[in-house]
């Protein structure tokens, strides 16, 4: 054992957010010892066999429902030894079967600065809305959609964009930085929350 903290990712998607925890904190802070995903042709899991990472798939076809793939999902973290769990682009809800394995355990990255526009289309929601500032959320995961404790947000002024692909192209690197300093914050102990008031994380060095 290396002593680091041993992490499990889902991802449902590219992976470019797999992609970034592989290429920095990986090896360092952390170790990636496990990838799942709903979608059993996701592009995430290639990046990770690529890095010499096990995969899973589990796809909902294969589970009765939703809860039983929550379980299978977590047991099969769980005996990788996953300590966190970082959602990188999972598209699906985990329930309370799958946060009592880990709990305040789960993180997650969305396009949008919490508790504005959460859940899917956060980047589209925003454009209809109009908003001149952008930005990135990295928070612990609850039972509701994405409204568990803020870990770190950043803002970015995108004063003309008129299309979702121009935000998310600009997201797209904050995310990447956000989300692999949040793995690195959490493996060096760097997040607690806040004693008089549990749901404000206090963050060492922020
Ligand atoms: C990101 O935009 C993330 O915020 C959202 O899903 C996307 C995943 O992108 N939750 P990738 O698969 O990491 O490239």
């Amino acid at each position: 054992m290396s002593g680091r903290l041993r992490v499990g990712v889902l991802a449902s998607g590219a992976g470019s957010n797999l992609q970034a925890i592989l290429d920095t904190v990986h090896g360092h802070e952390a170790d990636v010892v496990a990838v799942g995903s709903d979608k059993p042709d996701a592009p995430a899991l290639g990046r990770a066999v690529a890095a010499g990472v096990p995969t899973a798939a589990f796809p909902a076809a294969e589970h009765p429902d939703r809860e039983a793939r929550d379980v299978a999902m977590a047991t099969w973290l769980v005996e990788r030894g996953a300590e966190l769990v970082v959602l990188a682009g999972y598209m699906q809800l985990l329930g309370s079967a799958f946060l009592a394995a880990f709990p305040q355990r789960v993180i997650n990255v969305h396009p949008a600065l919490l508790p504005a526009f959460p859940g899917i289309g956060a980047i589209e929601q925003a454009l209809e809305y109009g908003v001149k500032v952008f930005g990135v959320t990295v928070h612990f995961v609850d039972e509701g959609v994405d409204s568990g404790p803020i870990i770190c947000q950043r803002a970015i002024e995108l004063p003309g964009v008129t299309d979702a692909a121009g935000v998310r192209d600009a997201l797209r690197p904050i995310e990447h930085e956000l989300l692999t300093g949040a793995v690195r914050l959490i493996a060096r102990g760097d997040v607690r929350p806040d004693p008089e008031h549990p749901r404000r994380m206090l963050v060492r060095g922020a």
